[in-house]
């Protein structure tokens, strides 16, 4: 059976996708030794036999505008974006060969709507939903779908400090139609369906897991 290979594999949601999916994965993950973004990704030379990808590496780097340097523009960009360009290069060929393949990258609510203290993270999310449309059209007729999910705040290891009191998570709470936080469970069962986009016709999608933040008032 082809597999899926999962960029970011330690990530909260990755590991609850691990959990919940009968699919084979190959993962790979900076915290496991096996995965440097920054290099030439050579570790990914030897993957063959994939029909799935899905990119999880993503920061929240929150603070004032005034506050955000160029580096951290430059970082976000790098982690959330770049590495995903860097990822699919590397794999394309492997994608093409399964005859409809499904790769998922991961947004976030920040690129389509306006959230004080979000211009960096905001900017890289949105930047990563419009590759991921512009592969979805270059890549349509070699069978490779490109598809996005994008939460809104949910409870991971990137969002600790954003929940770490009851007040905190209360507010963010209260700040959601659905008045819950996110479950990194529901987010990955997302996933999960898009990794069979091609079965299911889609293509250059960004689904919203978000309680409706994105679209409701
Ligand atoms: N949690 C939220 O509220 C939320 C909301 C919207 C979008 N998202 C997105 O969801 C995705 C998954 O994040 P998560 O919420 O599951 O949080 P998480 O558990 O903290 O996962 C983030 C992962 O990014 C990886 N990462 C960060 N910088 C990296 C680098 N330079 N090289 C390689 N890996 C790097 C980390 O890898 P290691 O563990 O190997 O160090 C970590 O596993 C991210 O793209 C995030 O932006 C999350």
């Amino acid at each position: 059976m082809a597999k899926t290979l999962l960029i970011g594999a330690n990530s909260t949601i990755a590991q609850a996708l691990q959990e919940n999916s009968d699919r084979e994965f190959i993962c790979l993950a900076r915290s496991e030794g096996n995965l440097n973004l920054d290099g030439d990704l050579s570790e990914l030379d030897d993957v063959t036999d994939i029909n799935g990808l899905v990119y999880f590496p993503g920061t929240i780097n929150l603070k004032p505008f005034t506050m955000l340097k160029e580096d951290d523009f430059l970082n976000d960009f790098k982690v959330n974006v770049l590495g995903a360009a860097k990822v699919v290069k590397k794999v394309i060929n492997q994608l093409k060969e399964s005859e409809g393949a499904s790769v998922v990258f991961i947004s976030s609510v920040a690129a389509n709507i306006g959230l004080p203290f979000h211009a960096s993270i905001g900017a890289s999310k949105s930047a990563l939903e419009g590759m991921a449309r512009s592969l979805a059209a270059e890549y349509t007729n070699a069978k490779v779908c490109f598809n996005v999910v994008a939460p809104s705040l949910t409870d991971t290891s990137l969002s600790t400090n954003l929940l770490k009191t009851d007040r905190l998570v209360e507010a963010s709470k209260e700040r959601n139609p659905m008045k819950e936080i996110g479950d990194p469970q529901k987010v990955a069962k997302t996933i999960d369906f898009l990794l069979d986009a091609h079965k299911n016709w889609m293509t250059g999608q960004v689904i919203h897991v978000d309680g409706g933040m994105n679209n409701l008032k």
